[in-house]
């Protein structure tokens, strides 16, 4: 973004986390006050709330969060975040402008902070060696660059974001590649907060991984990072470990929750072939204490930021090792969610009588789960893209990703984009629910029926609606998992 236009929008709104009436003169004075200066650098959906936790819960610590986007900073500064999250807006007030700045001066950000966490994005790849699997640490990078470039007095980097296993190494060459005698520590502390749910996550977390170097200089480093968390996090669930182990932590963990997805959904198929119900199958073995009830919801598939990226991540890994079975078992789990989108569009077509020429197909959802406007790798993507191929007329409705939906869709024409749900379905010959927004469970079917073509279909791609009484209204109902209940 050009410079002009980034001064240009920050005029008028307060300025680099200083808040109007605040004279810089007085922000010095403050910042003597605070027992820790901790800055972010990366201004997303982890950094930023994560931030926001630690400022709230820690009164004591100045928290700076810096980006080199302009515009995201000059968000983070006003009454709309760029980050919707249930909460969030109430700690960001509450906190913003006495302990918590929001600026994109990463340099005097690094020069003020003894403690520095790294939540850059590090999205797949999409060019050279690793194309479409291994991570893109180019602004993770460029991060430790900026770093080491403008630090002056030691500090603690923290990795935040997702990184393949051995970054650390990397980063702290990076950072002790100058010949200054400047103390860095590297420490591993990844992110678990899920979208939707991350100010709980981060308030009340299942637990908090701290890794680092086994030297007594990293025990210090890791200690440190620990007690800003021991503010409020249990101590019995504050984990510290070995910094591979943390790094390797991270992509094993989300590789076994997509891994849960995965094989429920591939049970999915087996039950629509025999009789057997997904859910039932899933409460059964949910209720076996070595496993647990949680992430064993057939569904379309699961999408999100992290998930396909993460286990690809560590397919590269697996990769490079030499360990091409390894890559193989976990590069499944990311086969057999593209399986279930593909399998779900052509049960809507063989269900449809072979063809979705000219039919109109309302989606029920867009974003990638209920509680979030977020798309990134939404299945109903997958959907919407094949339902073109199929020359289907399309028709979206969601409550909160219908402005990111426009955007993903851009290159498709003809989408008709329907705040109202009951809009949306009229004039329509089929629905599929494709995001569980609870709102979905509670319309009155017998006038979306009356709206819709004849015969009418419901494809139910997260198992939320009642399916009997769908049918009883007169609907040909498709869930995941279930026998299909027909009129024909
Ligand atoms: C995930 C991890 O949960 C989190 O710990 C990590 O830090 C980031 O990645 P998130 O991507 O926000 O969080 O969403 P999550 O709630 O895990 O859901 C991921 C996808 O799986 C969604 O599309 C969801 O609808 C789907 N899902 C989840 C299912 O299809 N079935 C389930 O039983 C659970």
């Amino acid at each position: 973004m050009p410079r002009g236009k980034d001064d240009r929008l920050l005029k008028g709104g307060p300025i680099y986390g200083r808040t109007p009436g605040v004279d810089t003169a007085g922000e010095e004075n403050m910042k003597q006050r605070y027992e820790k200066n901790i800055l972010c650098i990366g201004a997303g959906y982890v950094g930023g709330p994560t931030m926001a936790v630690i400022a709230h819960k820690c009164p004591q610590y100045r928290v700076t969060v810096v980006d080199i986007n302009h515009e995201k900073i000059r968000q983070w500064n006003s009454d709309r975040l760029p980050v919707f999250e249930e909460g969030l807006d109430g700690i960001v007030a509450a906190a913003r402008g006495k302990n918590l700045f929001f600026s994109t001066d990463i340099e005097k950000g690094i020069k003020e902070s003894e403690i520095i966490f790294v939540a850059v994005n590090t999205p797949t790849k999409t060019f050279g060696a690793g194309a479409g699997m291994a991570a893109d640490l180019q602004y993770w990078e460029k991060t430790a660059r900026q770093i080491r470039e403008a630090a002056d007095s030691p500090k603690i980097v923290v990795e935040k974001c997702t990184i393949p296993v051995r970054t650390a190494l990397a980063m702290e060459r990076i950072l002790t590649s100058k010949s200054s005698r400047i103390d860095f520590e590297v420490v591993s502390n990844p992110e678990f907060l899920s979208e939707g749910t991350a100010i709980g996550d981060l308030e009340s977390p299942d637990r908090v991984l701290i890794g680092s170097r086994e030297t007594a200089g990293g025990i210090r480093a890791r200690r440190e990072i620990a007690g800003i968390y021991e503010n409020w996090v249990p101590k019995e669930r504050i984990i510290e470990s070995n910094i591979w182990s943390s790094e390797l932590s991270k992509l094993v963990a989300n590789a076994f929750l997509a891994q849960r997805i995965s094989s429920i959904n591939a049970v999915s198929a087996l039950c629509e072939k025999t009789e057997a119900d997904v859910a039932e199958v899933g409460r059964a073995i949910g209720m076996d204490s070595r496993l647990g009830s949680s992430f064993l919801k057939a569904s379309v598939g699961f999408g999100g930021s992290c998930f396909k990226k993460d286990i690809l991540n560590l397919v590269y890994l697996c990769k490079s090792h030499g360990l091409h079975e390894v890559a193989d078992y976990w590069e499944s789990v990311v086969k057999i969610n593209e399986y279930q989108k593909e399998r779900f569009v052509l049960n809507m077509l063989g269900s449809m009588f072979n063809t979705l020429a000219g039919k109109k197909i309302c989606l029920f959802g867009f974003a990638f789960k209920a509680g979030t406007g977020d798309t990134r790798e939404t299945p109903a993507l997958y959907v919407a893209k094949r339902l073109a191929e199929e020359r289907a007329e399309i028709v979206i409705t969601d409550p909160k990703a219908l402005d990111n939906a426009k955007i993903d869709l851009a290159g498709i024409d003809g989408i008709r984009y329907v705040g109202d749900p009951y809009k949306a379905a009229a004039g329509c010959d089929a629905i599929a629910v494709l995001t569980e927004w609870g709102l979905y469970a509670g319309l009155d079917y017998r006038k979306v029926y009356r709206s819709m073509v004849k015969p009418a279909f419901i494809f139910d791609g997260r198992n939320v609606l009642d399916h009997q009484g769908l049918h009883k209204i007169g609907f040909n109902v498709f869930p995941i998992g279930k026998t299909a209940l027909v009129h024909f």
